[in-house]
């Protein structure tokens, strides 16, 4: 019986449950399973046996959760209709929200989606990374229609992350992956996130430690209007515009639901956030960035020197630690939008939002 690697204290056997009861919020939810039944049934270290039964139970159109570069995500059969389902219903998402299919490398993306120049020129900079391209569904694609949340686009992305990279191998097929949280919540970045919000509704968890990115993937539309940004993330504006040799166009936040987070309060911790702070109030915590904050036990620095990147990598884990502690407010320091800052800020907007239905 295999051990889950336990990345934060939410897997002792004595934090866990307590940890999981806090987080529920319907006293009337069915019990939770025990620590034992969890690390022996559903949370597996990633290696090559584990790997193996992750791709039979892809194939077999079962969910599993597994780590990438950026965050956590919940993968199923991205060409079946019925796996795909699952996710929505995990995660309870919307179900007009398309999904980014992940497959192995740029021929495999060839076969699901029309690759203008500029899209090739971006694929071969940035994949296999953090990078998703939302093109013209092509003649020989299989992602399914609710993948795609019926569009005639699909979003594809080539992970570079070893354990995403064999578990693709090992299924061949493309995987549809949103990040692996109830929809809303903050993105998981280790397989104790994934816990936290998703078990019992997955069949498998694969652990490789912390994602080393921390935020999702950077989205790029390349369809007919030239290459625009549908979400800041893992690869800096400044770094595609290099590429590109000119501006990115932003996307203008028009009718439809095509990027995310246009839903409001996506990414929302339970705690309010108070963005910009230069100082702490009495009783908030505080989320720092470059050591602005006095340091104390309620303050935790994304990056204690400044750096952008550094920071993104801490953001998810930062904010579920401190929102853990029940704080009714965290101040959060204001972060430069260069580099990773600009979908850091993006986050952190969409984290302070007002929450429909919210008390
Ligand atoms: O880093 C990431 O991108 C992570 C990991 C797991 O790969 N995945 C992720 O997925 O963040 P998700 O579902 O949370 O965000 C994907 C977003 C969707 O919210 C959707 O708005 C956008 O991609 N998207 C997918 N298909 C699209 C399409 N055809 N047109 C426009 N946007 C699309
Ligand atoms: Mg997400």
């Amino acid at each position: 019986m295999a051990i889950c690697a336990r990345p934060i204290d939410a897997f002792t056997k004595a934090g866990r449950g307590a940890k999981l009861h806090s987080m529920r919020q319907d006293p009337n939810d069915t019990p939770l399973p025990t620590a034992d039944s969890y690390l022996a049934d559903r949370c597996l270290p990633a290696d090559a046996s584990s790997i193996a039964e992750a791709a039979r139970i892809l194939r077999a159109g079962g969910l599993v959760a597994f780590p990438t570069e950026t965050v956590y995500g919940l993968g199923a059969d991205a060409t079946s209709d019925i796996a795909v389902a699952k996710i929505y219903a995990a995660k309870g998402r919307p179900a007009f929200n398309p999904l980014i299919a992940h497959v192995e490398d740029l021929a495999a993306a060839r076969q699901q989606g029309i690759f203008t120049s500029e899209a090739e020129a971006l694929a071969k900079a940035f994949w296999p990374g953090p990078l998703t391209l939302v093109l013209p569904i092509a003649p020989t694609g299989n992602v399914c229609a609710l993948a795609r949340a019926g569009l005639d686009s699909v979003a594809l992305r080539v992970p570079a992350h070893e354990t995403t990279r064999r578990l693709l191998a090992a299924t061949g097929l493309p995987i549809a992956a949103p990040s692996a949280n109830i929809s809303g919540h903050v993105s998981p970045v280790t397989a104790a996130h994934v816990a936290e919000d998703l078990d019992g509704r997955v069949d498998l968890i694969l652990d490789a430690g912390p994602c080393p990115v921390g935020v999702e993937s950077t989205i790029i539309s390349c369809l007919k209007n030239g290459p625009t940004l549908l979400r800041p993330g893992g690869i800096s504006r400044e770094a595609i515009e290099a590429v590109l040799g000119r501006k990115l166009a932003d996307h203008a936040g028009g009718k439809a639901v095509l990027a995310p987070g246009q839903l409001a309060s996506h990414y929302a911790p339970r705690a309010s956030l108070r963005l910009a702070a230069t100082s702490l109030e009495p009783g908030e915590a505080g989320l720092d960035f470059g050591g602005r904050f006095p340091k104390a036990a309620n303050v935790l620095d994304l990056s204690p020197r400044g750096d952008t990147t550094e920071a993104a990598a801490n953001l998810f884990s930062h904010l579920r630690v401190l929102d853990a502690r029940g704080f009714a407010t965290i101040a959060v320091a204001p972060i430069p939008s260069t580099g990773l800052g600009e979908a850091i800020n993006d986050r952190l907007k969409r984290a302070a939002a007002e929450r429909p239905g919210a008390q």
